[in-house]
């Protein structure tokens, strides 16, 4: 029988209690976690969103209680009042802050049942989960779990951390609108038909930039906002077509300035969790992170493990697979297992296959062993292999992995092989947190399947103030330059995810004209799509800068967690789909009328 709640009120939550609680009275609310049945004795787990305590009830002391406990089922929803007592020595349950005590129940007031759930929430490890497509189905379920319901609150602390730390450095927040025209950044937009402008559409931003850019030509000087970004873009485990930045923008700013902000700022967030980044990040170039680490987001909390360029080594080489690839300018590299001599050849096929994912073509292997052997020795023999291992700076005992190709297929394969052997063999720390700077990325990069050149950032990042003359001759001709044109734009990087992206902006009008043209788009397509921004650049425009970073991001990196669901309440499945809700769904004929639409199948 289901009861009114009445005028009873909760006295503690049920992750409050503690030694010091014993003999009070206590009025728990919360739900039926688990319920045991002892003959005179039944325990029931009460769950709320601060924790667990375990209830008991006595037959002989409550018996109305003690029957009613016995139709309590899994998730049925209680009012709980009775003594805090201490529990036996060893009846102690150490995995709960509760633990030392329970509630001996006196009254028990059943507020609502619930049906048997759709699975488990309670699982021993997270793999037992059920699976992620059921559980988004019933979030409202899959958000009782006790790791969601801290991500959430954290998520909460972040953000109120974010708002006091910007407003002391002196920033307004000021939101932009949502309903606005494309913005490019890359992705494609989501876009809302107008119904009192027949045929035309809003599209929902992928990101605040131009506005934000607005507002310090309007004199606003430091913006912040937590805005909504919306991308319908492929999606991967750390994507969600509709996710959260802080996005912020300052007048005057150069980019050690944005630095010491955003270094601050993370300085305060990791300071949640109780941990201290060293400030300030180490900085590297674009180039620089690709040489090394093959990736423009390393994880330095794996220690070395750099690529290699073994080219110089192979100039002579009659190899047919790596003469044609240095011939076309490319490379060859290899990255060192430690110990990986001891690998077998099916852990090295495993990594070839990895390694293809990524574009290689082939894994070479060399494996210093008590006796030496490599997918290479009848290529290019004995002393050669050795010289290679050698300028790898292998030992003996190690393993060297090559992959050779042109320079973008290499750096990403061995970039991605890096992680997933650091991973394989346990060599990321846990709780350590490496942050880093990567500057002076690309202006432009080349797509080859419409081949043109794209913004590697986007169309409103500035050219390095020594490249705008190469600029103005890629965009006259020599479009060979496009590729070395370098941006005032930087990355924040914390244990190999990109957490925050920005760049110094474009404040003159004649330099945005000339990326605008290097985008490919003549002065009428220009005008059309961005000429209300090109006429507020003519009307005094400060020097400005600015940032945003993934709230997501920033805390799958904290949490941690592989997986940005974790971290939202609501997301998106992988094919941008709200199962709860079932979204995206269909709308009325009549709806289609009103906006002027018809669906072609
Ligand atoms: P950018 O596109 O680099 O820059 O985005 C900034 C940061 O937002 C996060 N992010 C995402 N998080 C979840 N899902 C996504 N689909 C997603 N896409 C991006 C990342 C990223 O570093 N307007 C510029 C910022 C600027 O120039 O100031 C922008 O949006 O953490």
């Amino acid at each position: 029988m289901i009861e009114n709640l009445d005028n009873r009120e909760r006295t503690h939550s049920c992750g409050a209690l503690r030694k010091e609680h014993v003999g009070h009275r206590a009025t728990l609310m919360g739900w039926c976690a688990r319920r045991r049945d002892f003959g005179p004795l039944t325990f029931i787990d009460l769950r709320d969103r601060d924790g667990i305590t375990q209830i008991v009830v006595n037959q002989e002391k409550a018996p109305d209680a003690h029957a009613k406990a016995k139709d309590v089922r899994g998730e049925y929803v209680l009012a709980v009042t009775g003594e805090v007592v201490l529990r036996d020595e060893n009846s102690r349950n150490f995995k709960l802050e509760t633990g030392d005590v329970e509630v001996q129940a006196g009254e028990i007031v059943i507020l609502n049942d619930s049906r048997t759930l759709p699975f488990q929430l309670d699982t021993a490890t997270p793999e037992a989960l059920a699976a992620e497509d059921l559980r988004l189905k019933y979030r409202y379920l899959d958000l009782r779990r006790p790791q969601l319901q801290v991500n959430l609150r954290l998520r909460h602390r972040m953000i109120l951390e974010i708002n006091r730390y910007m407003d002391e450095q002196g920033f307004t927040q000021i939101e932009t609108p949502n309903l606005i025209k494309s913005t490019p950044e890359g992705a494609r937009d989501y876009i809302v038909p107008s119904r009192v402008q027949p045929g035309k559409f809003f599209a929902l931003p992928q990101s605040p930039q131009i506005f934000k850019q607005i507002c310090m030509i309007a004199g606003l000087d430091k913006y912040y906002q937590i805005a909504r970004c919306f991308r319908d873009e492929d999606l991967r485990a750390d994507r969600q077509p509709e996710f959260s930045q802080l996005d912020v923008e300052m007048s005057f700013a150069t980019p050690e300035q944005i630095y010491r902000l955003i270094e601050g700022l993370f300085g305060r967030i990791f300071r949640l969790i109780g941990a201290e980044l060293q400030t300030p990040f180490p900085r590297f170039t674009f180039a620089e992170v690709m040489r090394r680490f093959g990736s423009d987001k390393p994880d330095l909390r794996i220690e070395g493990m750099e690529l290699q360029d073994l080219s110089s080594a192979l100039t002579e080489t009659t190899f047919a697979p790596y003469a044609s690839v240095l011939a076309a300018r490319g490379e060859v590299k290899g990255l060192v297992i430690s110990g990986g001599a001891a690998r077998s050849r099916k852990t090295l096929d495993e990594l070839q296959d990895f390694a293809k994912r990524y574009g290689a073509g082939a894994l070479a292997w060399i494996k210093l062993g008590d006796e030496l052997s490599s997918s290479l020795l009848k290529a290019l023999g004995n002393d050669k292999v050795i010289d290679l291992a050698g300028v790898a700076g292998a030992q003996k005992g190690d393993a060297v992995v090559i992959v050779a190709g042109k320079s973008d297929v290499v750096a990403a394969s061995l970039g991605a092989l890096r992680n997933e052997i650091a991973r394989r063999e346990k060599l990321i720390p846990e709780n350590v947190f490496a942050p880093l700077w990567v500057t002076e990325f690309p202006m432009f990069e080349f797509h080859e399947d419409d081949r043109r050149y794209y913004s590697m950032h986007h169309p409103f990042t500035s050219p390095l103030d020594e490249d705008v003359a190469l600029l103005e001759r890629a965009v006259n001709g020599e479009t060979e330059l496009f590729g070395q044109l370098r941006a005032k734009a930087y990355d924040t990087v914390i244990n190999g995810v990109e957490v925050a992206g920005g760049s110094i902006r474009i404040h003159r009008r004649d330099v945005q004209s000339l990326v605008f043209k290097a985008l490919g788009m003549n002065e009428e397509t220009a005008r059309a799509r961005f000429g209300f921004f090109l006429d507020a650049l003519a009307y005094g425009t400060p020097p400005h800068g600015g940032i945003a970073s993934g709230i997501e991001r920033t805390l799958m990196v904290l949490v941690p967690t592989e997986n940005i669901r974790d971290v939202m309440a609501f997301p998106k499945t992988a094919s941008a789909q709200d199962l709860m809700i079932d979204a995206p769904g269909e709308v009325d004929p009549k709806q289609l009328a009103e906006l002027h639409l018809r669906i072609i199948k």
